[in-house]
């Protein structure tokens, strides 16, 4: 089975000492930094942009999971790319041409994902399974942290990797995951668990090694 990754998501960090909370995660022994981008029209809220992860990426040299909640989203493909994303993650709900968009980020030379929405079934991604590094099933609606896992994420868990089989491609679960939900989530076949309140609650960079901890070795 794949190695086990947490991804703390820093929109849960302090924006005031944000480049503090990226190193404090990456020393705390994050294996991705995942990086949750949001347009105000996609999803009900805006975080941050490109010029942000470019300033980040000089603090840490963790892989950039980069979860883009935008549309339309190819025409920031190339922006994304140049400020440090190694992984670039899209909605499949967020455009009618997620075959084209998927070849533009390989086109920069980097890690494509596909990220489908709580109502949106697996299924939708049967013909572009070979043309990802990354499948990540949504468990809560995207726009927010702090929100409560959604059962059904773990059918659709199963289903992904009934659907990756035996190909290199990571699946990654975001929304509510905590140390008592992550065994059951391990069981349904995920191996990358964001998890953004669940390590930056409170904000004290004391916490943080133990909750990732805590997340792998549930
Ligand atoms: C939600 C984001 C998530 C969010 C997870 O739109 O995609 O990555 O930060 O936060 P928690 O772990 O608190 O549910
Ligand atoms: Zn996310």
């Amino acid at each position: 089975s794949r190695p086990i990754k947490i991804a703390p998501s820093i929109l849960s960090a302090d924006f005031s000492r944000l480049g503090d909370e990226v190193k404090a995660i990456d020393q705390a022994g994050a294996d991705y930094i995942h990086i949750d981008v949001m347009d105000g029209h996609f999803v009900p809220n805006i975080s941050f942009g490109p010029v942000v992860i470019s300033a980040i990426r000089k603090v840490t040299a963790k892989p950039f999971d980069v979860h883009l909640m935008i549309a339309p989203v190819d025409p920031y493909i190339q922006a994304f790319a140049k400020a440090g994303a190694d992984i670039i993650t899209v909605h499949a709900e967020a455009g009618p041409h997620l075959h084209r968009t998927l070849q533009t980020i390989k086109a920069e030379g980097k890690k494509a994902g596909v990220v489908v929405n709580p109502a949106t079934p697996v299924s939708a991604l049967e013909l572009v399974i070979d043309n990802i590094d990354l499948l990540l099933i949504m468990s809560v609606n995207p726009g927010f942290g702090g929100q409560s896992f959604i059962p059904e994420a773990l059918v659709k868990l199963r289903q992904a990797k009934a659907l990756i089989g035996r190909r290199d491609i990571d699946l990654e679960i975001d929304g509510g995951v905590t140390a008592d939900n992550a065994g059951e989530i391990a069981r349904a076949g995920a191996n990358v668990f964001v998890a953004g309140s669940s390590v930056y609650h409170g904000n004290d960079p004391a916490t943080y090694a133990a909750r990732i901890a805590a997340i792998r070795n549930a």
